[in-house]
């Protein structure tokens, strides 16, 4: 027999609300809402008011409450309400991929020192179950690596550019006017949503803890119609997206950039507001996971999935994590980019262990060639306004032999 969900839920947004109407539609699930807290209590909603409280001690400390369903828009505070609430004895359910990239650590403790569960599904691609397939199904062993279109909003911006031939600036005012970006956009368009995303994933891909700002990772805010073009005269469209591979090396390298997606590749019909990850494992091959990375209902199904799976007492048991041998996380790869230009810019050709091709237009120029990841960490001359760095479609350089053939030949021509 499963157990009876007695639910305290915070917030009552996008997701929240959605997840309440779902609820109300799903009776089989032996689960009610007993306490809503919300910020605003003076706002209108779809819902009894007696509901609605903005006493959080009202669910934290309300023993019948055996379930936090922590859907608030603020990182920090949420922090603070999944905290207490697994101290508490309650099991949690969160969508905040802010705040669970920022505080792995700390929340593993906490489940470890109190036994309580927390669910986060939909904090990695709202509706793709990803997370529960990662912890479950693939062998940290066979796992060649993940990569996937993990932020919406950057996806519908750039096939609104590639599209509907907008500029940035546009395509970005056209996804703030549908609900597709916020109006600050800065998480979603530099990267952080992302690179938030890919913490998580490689936590349950391959067991590693990071903080995602130490990842490499940057958004598509300085992409151009330039680009664009580049891009479709090679047969590709520009995605951004989120990597974690196990190179030869057997050490796990992670990052997010924009990249030139090829028309064999899975991600390559990944368009609009719709998210897709790729999972290459040893024996299997490639598999696609494709479908709604946000808005309320898509987000709130991954919300109920685990409330679903908590009733039969299902918790991650990060096995990835707690075996021995958790490979290193490196970030000595050699990537092949493309990077182009505007006039105001000269880019040091020192920077690239070798330039494959080049090309300098009265608007824009660019530059083909391959540079260590290194380089990239510590350097920001690429992220300026008027520089855009996308990856090529096969970035990694693993010949070490062919590295340093090229160096040489770079070093003998007195470029380097
Ligand atoms: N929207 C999506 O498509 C999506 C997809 C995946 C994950 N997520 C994640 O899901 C979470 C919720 O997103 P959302 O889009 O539903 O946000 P939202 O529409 O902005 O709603 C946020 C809700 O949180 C409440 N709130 C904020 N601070 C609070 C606090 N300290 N205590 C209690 N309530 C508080 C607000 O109260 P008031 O109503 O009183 O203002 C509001 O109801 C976020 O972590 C987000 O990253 C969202």
């Amino acid at each position: 027999m499963s157990k009876q969900l007695t639910i305290g839920l915070f917030g009552f947004g996008v997701v929240g609300e959605g997840l309440y109407k779902v609820l109300q539609q799903t009776p089989s699930l032996n689960a009610s809402v007993k306490k809503v807290v919300i910020r605003h209590p003076e706002k209108k909603r779809s819902a009894p008011p007696d509901l609605f409280t903005t006493d959080a001690s009202a669910v934290l400390n309300d023993p019948l409450i055996n379930v936090v369903v922590e859907l608030i828009d603020d990182a920090d505070a949420a922090f603070a309400i999944i905290s207490t609430a697994l101290l508490n004895g309650k099991a949690v359910v969160s969508a905040n991929k802010k705040c669970i990239a920022e505080h792995l650590d700390e929340l593993l403790s906490l489940q470890e020192r109190t036994g309580s569960a927390l669910l986060y599904e939909a904090a990695a691609c709202a509706s793709i179950p990803v997370i529960r397939n990662l912890e479950e199904y693939y062998d940290n062993d066979l796992l060649r690596g993940v990569a996937g279109i993990v932020n919406g909003s950057t996806n519908f911006i750039l096939s609104r550019m590639i599209e509907g031939d907008l500029s940035f600036k546009d395509a970005l005012l056209l996804a703030q006017q549908l609900g597709f970006a916020e109006s600050d956009p800065s998480l979603d368009v530099d990267g952080i949503d992302a690179v938030n995303k890919l913490a998580i994933l490689l936590l349950h891909s391959y067991g590693v803890i990071t903080r995602p700002g130490d990842l490499l990772h940057s958004g598509i805010r300085h992409i151009t119609r330039a680009d664009i073009g580049y891009a479709e005269e090679k047969g590709c469209r520009i995605k951004l997206v989120a990597r974690a591979v196990k190179l030869k090396n057997d050490r796990v390298n992670a990052f997010v950039l924009p990249q030139f997606i090829n028309q064999s590749s899975l991600l390559h019909n990944v368009n609009n507001e719709y998210n897709g990850v790729t999972i290459r494992s040893g024996l299997a091959d490639e598999q696609f996971f494709y479908g709604k990375g946000a808005g309320g209902f898509p987000t709130a199904s991954a919300v109920l999935s685990d409330l679903s799976a908590l009733r039969y007492n299902y918790r991650y048991e990060y096995r990835k994590k707690y075996r021995e041998q958790i490979p290193a996380l490196a970030a000595d790869a050699f990537l092949k980019v493309y990077v182009s230009f505007d006039q105001q810019h000269d880019i040091p050709e020192t920077v690239f262990e070798w330039i494959e091709e080049s090309h300098s237009g009265p608007g824009r120029s660019y530059i083909i060639g391959a540079i260590a990841q290194e380089n990239l960490l510590k350097s920001d001359w690429w992220r300026q306004p008027g520089v855009s760095l996308i990856l090529t479609a096969e970035p990694f350089v693993e010949d070490l032999e062919l590295r340093s053939v090229k160096r040489r030949s770079l070093q003998l021509a007195g470029v380097v």
